[in-house]
């Protein structure tokens, strides 16, 4: 997506450990508008898929995954982190382990949000190992949903998140696709859509 790529050409800033801080309208800060065009290029790509339920993970999948749901007129659904005190229903989880924090967590979605009809894109914001990712997967897997994809804003293609996605049968569709980050420099390879 060439607005996504500009954007972060212009506003993105390399960290040192190969990280892309986009804070000023991705993850912290929201642009509306791009967010709005991103969701829009994920409904348009999963058209035909006939999703039921898009689902994310708190926080920063929340904004694409909205407006990608609201473009495909199903609900949106973002797995917590923590338990939530009004969450006594049964719940389906999944642990997550991040390797740039060394911990393993619990993910969380309500049993009655998902079941064995629906049709599910996973959205997120970034794909780095893959692991969040694959914790909705396994989420979406215990309700006996069918994954259609997975839609990823910034993919860092130099670490192994979409293989192990793949290797577990599923599609990745990433709007923008980053090869390196190495001296400092966004080095981007051809995105998916
Ligand atoms: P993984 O799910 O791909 O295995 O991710 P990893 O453990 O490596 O990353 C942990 C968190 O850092 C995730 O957010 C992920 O989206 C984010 N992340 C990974 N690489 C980058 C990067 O280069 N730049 C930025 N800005 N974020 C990155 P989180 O803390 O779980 O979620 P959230 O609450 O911030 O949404
Ligand atoms: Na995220
Ligand atoms: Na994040």
């Amino acid at each position: 997506m060439e607005e996504l790529v500009s954007r972060i050409q212009k506003d993105g800033n390399v960290l040192g450990e190969g990280v892309l801080k986009v804070d000023s309208f991705v993850t912290h800060q929201v642009d509306p508008e791009l967010m709005e065009k991103i969701g829009a290029r994920f409904a348009e790509v999963f058209t035909e898929s006939g999703i039921t339920k898009v689902v994310t993970i708190e926080a920063s999948g929340i904004a694409p995954a909205l407006y990608a749901a609201k473009q495909l007129d199903v609900p949106m659904i973002f797995a917590r982190k923590a338990k939530s005190l009004t969450m006594d229903e049964e719940l389906l989880t999944s642990s997550v382990y991040s390797f740039t924090k060394q911990v393993t967590s619990t993910i969380s979605i309500s049993r009655k949000f998902l079941n064995n009809e629906d049709k599910v894109l996973i959205i997120d914001d970034f794909l780095a190992n893959g692991q969040a990712a694959k914790g909705l997967i396994e989420l979406c897997r215990q309700a006996g949903a069918q994954v259609e994809g997975v839609g990823i804003v910034i993919e860092k293609s130099f670490q192994d998140g979409r293989q192990l996605l793949e290797d577990m049968g599923i599609r990745v569709v990433s709007l923008a696709r980053i090869a390196s980050l190495a001296d400092g420099e966004v080095a981007f390879r051809e995105a998916d859509a």
